[in-house]
Formats: C-alpha cells, sequence, structure tokens
C-alpha cells in the first residue's frame, strides 16, 4: 500500500518507521494501559447514555489505531463485562499492525479483525456501520480532517459516536516554532540525521526558547526516536484550539457531549474576581470551554466525545435523574473515600493550575454507596436507612456538587 501524495507517502513512512506510540507486546502480561478516549464507561457516559445492551455485537473502529492502545483497552473491558463485539483495527502502517495483533494475541484477545488501509479510503472499504469509533491522535495529520470526520460521522450506526483526540495549540506552544526550525537545518536530511539534529537542538535550546518554556510538553523525553520524531520532524501536524473543534464537529454534523477531563474546560473554575464569574458563568458551553482554554494555557491535547448533532442534548445523563446509575472511573472506592473523607474540597493541580472543587458534607458516605449497579434513587435510600434521611431535593443538591467535583476530573460517570 503506496499513498499517492508525496505528503501521505512521508507520513505513511513515518508510521513504518517509527510505529507510535512505542510499545512491546510483552509488556501485555505485566500491565493494562488505560486512558481517554475508548474507556467503556467513557463510552457508556458521553456516547450511549446507557449500559451497552447486548442486542447484537458491540461493533467499534479504531481508526488510526497504531500499536493498538484503544484496542487492547477496549476489547480487554468488553471481554471483562463477556459484551459480544466486533473491533476492526484499521490503520496505514504494516509496522503499527503487528504490534497491535501481537498484544492482541498476548492477551488472547479474539474478534478483533486488523485492517491496513488509509482513512482517506474509508467509504470505498465496506467496513459496515459502528456503535462506536475511536480516533485518537490522527485526524490532525490527514490533508482532510473536515473530511475524514464527515466520514467518519457516516459510518456511525444511529445512536453511535466517535472518540476523538486532537492536539491543542495553545498547550503545544513552541512544538511548531521547533519543527519549522529542523525543517530549516534538516529538513532534506535522512530521518536518523533528521532525529540526532532534534536531540542536539533540544540540548541548545537556550531556556528563552518557547518549547524549553513549555514545561507540558514532554511525550519526547522517553519514547525514544519515535517521540522525537512525532514530536518534532512530523511531515503534517497541525492542532486545534477548542473553539476550531466544535466547528470541525459541526460541519460533520456531530456535537460534542463533553471533554475530558471536564473540570479542565470550565472557566469558573480558575477565576476568583466576582464580575469575571459572573460574565463567563453567562456565557455558552461551547463559549465556556474556550474560555478555559485560554485562561489555563495549558492544554496540549484535546480528548472529546461526539454524536449526531440532533441527538447531543440527551446525553450524558444528568445527576438530577433518580434513573441514572453512578460508575467510579479510574479510582477505587477505598482510595476516593480516603480522599473525601472530612474534606471540604478536591485541591488539584492540573499540570500547574492549581484547582478546588467543592464538596458536599456527605461527600464519603455518598460515594460509599456507588457500585455501579444502585441507581440514584436507592443510593437516596439507603443513605436515609444509615440514619441521615434527607429530602429528594437536598440529596439532589448534595449530589450534584459531588458529581461536579467527582465527574470533573473524570472519576466519575452516569449510566
Ligand atoms: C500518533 S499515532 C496514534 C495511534 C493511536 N491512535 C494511539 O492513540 O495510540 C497516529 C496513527 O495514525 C496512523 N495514520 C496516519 N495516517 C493515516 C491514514 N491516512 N489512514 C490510517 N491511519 C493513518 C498512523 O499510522 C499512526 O499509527
Amino acid at each position: 500500500m503506496a499513498p499517492k501524495k508525496s505528503a501521505d507517502r512521508a507520513v505513511h513512512g513515518q508510521y513504518e518507521a517509527y510505529p507510535y506510540p512505542p510499545r512491546d507486546p510483552a509488556d501485555e502480561a505485566k500491565r493494562l494501559i488505560t486512558g481517554s478516549p475508548s474507556g467503556l464507561a467513557e463510552i457508556e457516559h458521553y456516547i450511549l447514555g446507557r449500559r451497552i445492551a447486548g442486542d447484537g455485537p458491540f461493533r467499534a473502529l479504531i481508526a488510526g489505531g497504531g500499536t493498538g492502545d484503544a484496542t487492547i483497552m477496549l476489547a480487554s473491558q468488553l471481554a471483562a463485562r463477556a459484551i459480544e463485539a466486533e473491533i476492526i483495527h484499521l490503520d496505514i502502517s504494516a509496522a503499527s499492525l503487528a504490534i497491535a495483533g501481537a498484544r492482541a494475541a498476548t492477551r488472547k484477545l479474539d474478534g478483533i479483525e486488523f485492517v491496513q488501509a488509509s482513512l482517506s479510503d474509508l467509504a470505498a472499504l465496506g467496513l459496515g456501520r459502528f456503535d462506536y469509533i475511536d480516533c485518537c491522535g490522527v485526524l490532525h495529520h490527514l490533508e482532510a480532517p473536515g473530511e475524514v470526520l464527515r466520514e467518519l460521522a457516516a459510518a456511525l450506526k444511529p445512536g453511535g459516536g466517535i472518540g476523538l483526540m486532537l492536539y491543542g495549540r495553545l498547550g503545544r506552544t513552541g512544538v511548531y516554532e521547533a519543527q519549522s526550525l529542523l525543517r530549516l537545518l534538516a529538513g532534506d536530511l535522512a530521518d536518523q540525521a533528521r532525529i540526532d539534529s532534534a536531540r542536539a537542538l533540544l540540548e541548545d535550546l537556550p531556556p528563552t526558547n518557547w518549547l524549553k518554556r513549555n514545561s507540558h510538553v514532554g511525550d519526547h523525553r522517553n519514547t525514544g526516536d519515535a517521540g522525537i520524531y512525532d514530536l518534532l520532524l512530523h511531515r503534517r501536524d497541525r492542532a486545534y484550539m477548542v473553539d476550531e473543534i466544535f466547528a470541525l464537529a459541526a460541519a460533520a454534523g456531530l456535537g460534542i457531549t463533553g471533554f475530558i477531563e471536564p473540570a479542565r474546560y470550565d472557566p469558573l473554575n480558575y477565576l476568583r474576581d466576582a464580575a469575571l464569574r459572573k460574565t463567563v458563568a453567562a456565557l455558552t458551553w461551547p463559549e465556556q470551554c474556550a474560555a478555559a482554554e485560554l485562561i489555563a494555557g495549558n492544554m496540549k491535547v484535546h480528548i472529546c466525545y461526539l454524536v449526531a448533532a440532533d441527538a447531543a442534548r440527551q446525553v450524558p445523563l444528568r445527576p438530577d435523574m433518580p434513573e441514572a446509575v453512578p460508575v467510579l472511573n479510574n479510582v477505587s472506592p477505598e482510595a476516593l473515600a480516603g480522599r473525601l473523607r472530612g474534606a471540604p474540597a478536591l485541591a488539584l493541580d492540573f499540570d500547574g493550575a492549581k484547582i478546588r472543587l467543592a464538596l458536599p458534607k456527605q461527600a464519603a458516605e455518598m460515594a460509599a454507596l456507588i457500585d455501579g449497579e444502585r441507581d440514584l434513587a436507592e443510593i437516596r435510600r439507603r443513605l436515609g436507612k444509615s440514619g441521615r434521611k434527607m429530602a429528594p431535593g437536598a440529596f439532589t443538591r448534595q449530589f450534584e456538587t459531588l458529581y461536579k467535583a467527582l465527574n470533573g476530573i473524570n472519576a466519575m460517570l452516569l449510566r
């Protein structure tokens, strides 16, 4: 498979020579890499608004799946819940597919189909429709991201959705300037010489250089040649501001149901001045997200979930719905209880931005009742039985505060 355009050939060649992220299939015996997008609980929260029903196999496309992080995580989580699934892992790079395939084999995950193809040819591949599509760190390397997102949207079943990761422009301040510099200094050299030049440059850059000053960008520090190449030598790489992502989604007929982690995208979490807070509170949600990005300045990626624009209001479920079932995400009940007990707020450090998220009085008791099965009506009943009876309104207010904090850090989801 040889793409026709020279930039496409260069991108393809990069991922044949330097599959990214670098992964050793033998490590599957030691740990499961989890993250966003594409955790099962996040898909249920931000896309389906319900538990996966099991009415036919759950079909997922991992578009530009690379060395397999999302595929292995999602397939493992589906298998753990005995959910029948068909996963297609598609990538243009045979080397990346081989690594992803070996990881799946190590874990004995069947039912994954590996397809070598370009996303630009998606419509012609006849892969059918999907409940979920992961597209993580890929669109910003394509010639026509908007067109490909439209094709992905067209490949969704009704009620399906997409988990997307795109680079954040402001948080990557300095990266694009360093890429320009390296094109100037080493653009015509062979790959290994370009990598050597990039390493030498990183050593020599003065502290005034924007890449040096940007402490948030560090992915290249422990990912070897592939990491240096991906960050500084990529042949096609662009980044997005939040408002551009809303526009990209809208142009594909999609609406955004949430960014991860939500608290980073709430400008009220950064501002203390009363007048500024009042102004910000009156903004629309997309404007608030855009403001948060401009205030924080440190978002180097944007992870979000998308569904058909006309369905975006129905998900996620809201914390005032008695039938909603809260689920803990990425945190053990014990660790959470320790963090909540007696604390008036969660104190967080989001890459240097210090944030406090208020907690309700009964945060620890409420959290202890979350088992992924009980709905909010049942949790309120049980809280009452333990001697702390609360009127529905009081319970909802307290739970909403808890939800805002824990969902804000992606530790609580609803289904
Ligand atoms: C930065 S990696 C991300 C891999 C994976 N999604 C992850 O998050 O770990 C980008 C991936 O996109 C793939 N890719 C680039 N252009 C592509 C295209 N036109 N069609 C399909 N895959 C493509 C590359 O081969 C590479 O594996």
